[in-house]
């Protein structure tokens, strides 16, 4: 019934009556995924806890301070063991300390880092991060290209990569010790950061104009470095947590399915990058995701409001917009 009232909702929404005619084909081609050795992909953790450090929007009635940017810190507890992710830093690390402290976060708890791709307000705040957790070898998974040179091209060309002082010397010199990987890598059991993301829907695109130089050549930059983290919790499900999404939401949980086959999705959680999409592209969105069946849905920094309007009036109640400070708890406590 509720799901139903929310189909209506959203038809309203976008007034787009061809949306029942418009065959919604998501069928998963079946590419072989490199899993790693060993892992025993179906085995979850018992606990999962989301604070948001960074997002674009805080509440009115708090000191926490709103940047352009995302960082989530996730304490995962499986068993006896406890595990601390960070995934991206955000653009500033005065403004992302200055959070973590309210929200009594110690960078010295965090066991490792994902960073989801290049761009300077998911990775402005790495080594200064690196410096205040006083980890030595601190594991950074990210996408071997993270480093390149990455170019917006409107209005004027401006560099929007990993910042200057951020590079691998400095990471390493600072205490990390960078994994570059396509393939899906294993944080521990039931947590893996996703790798390269096959596109496969046919309307998601980097949603961002961007060159790159590869050869000494000019290259449209399709963002390949664009991941996710994924965690499997005992009897929930998946949640993803995702920094932009550039290589497209619905493509980003296609690929958890197919690496975690078999199990629902629980959560999808993070920036969507739809501030720019067409009516037309949110609707699909909504629609695709909506038939992977999330149970719950988390977005905010570059989501933007018609996107945001959209999953509300898919959703429910079940989706919430995010912004620094809230949590989320899977199970709920
Ligand atoms: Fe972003
Ligand atoms: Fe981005």
């Amino acid at each position: 019934m509720r799901l139903r009232k929310a189909f209506n909702s959203i038809l309203i929404y976008f007034d787009h009556s061809a949306l029942f005619e418009t065959k919604i084909d998501i069928t998963i081609t079946q590419k072989k995924i490199t899993k790693q050795a060993g892992v025993n992909y179906m085995k979850g953790v018992n606990l999962l806890k989301i604070t948001v450090l960074m997002d674009d929007a805080v509440p009115g009635n708090t000191d926490l301070v709103a940047q352009h940017g995302a960082s989530f810190f996730l304490e995962i507890k499986a068993e006896k063991e406890k595990t601390c992710v960070l995934v991206d830093v955000g653009q500033s690390s005065k403004a992302l300390f200055h959070n973590m402290s309210r929200l009594n976060i110690d960078p010295e708890s965090i066991d490792i880092l994902v960073l989801t791709h290049c761009h300077y307000d998911h990775t402005g705040a790495v080594v200064d991060l690196l410096r205040a957790s006083k980890k030595k070898d601190l594991p950074i998974i990210a996408h071997p290209t993270l480093f390149r040179p990455h170019f917006a091209c409107k209005p004027v060309i401006s560099y929007i990569g990993v910042p200057q002082g951020n590079g691998p010397l400095e990471i390493e010199a600072a205490g990390g010790r960078l994994l570059l990987s396509k393939d899906p890598v294993q944080v521990r059991e039931g947590v893996i950061v996703l790798g390269e993301i096959p596109r496969k829907t046919d309307f998601e695109e980097p949603s961002i104009k961007a060159i790159t130089i590869e050869e000494g050549h000019v290259k449209k930059d399709m963002l390949f470095d664009d991941t996710a983290l994924a965690v499997n919790v005992e009897g929930h499900g998946i949640v993803i947590v995702t920094g932009c999404s550039h290589s497209g939401i619905v493509n980003i949980t296609l690929h958890a399915k197919d690496i975690f086959s078999g199990i629902p999705i629980e959560g999808i959680l993070g920036g969507f990058h739809l501030k720019d999409a067409d009516p037309e592209h949110i609707e699909k969105t909504v629609s695709q995701l909506a038939s992977l069946k999330p149970r719950w849905i988390a977005a905010g920094h570059c989501t933007g409001f018609d996107a945001m309007v959209a999953f509300k009036n898919y959703f429910g109640d079940d989706f919430t917009p995010l912004h620094a400070g809230k949590t989320v708890t899977i199970p709920k406590s």
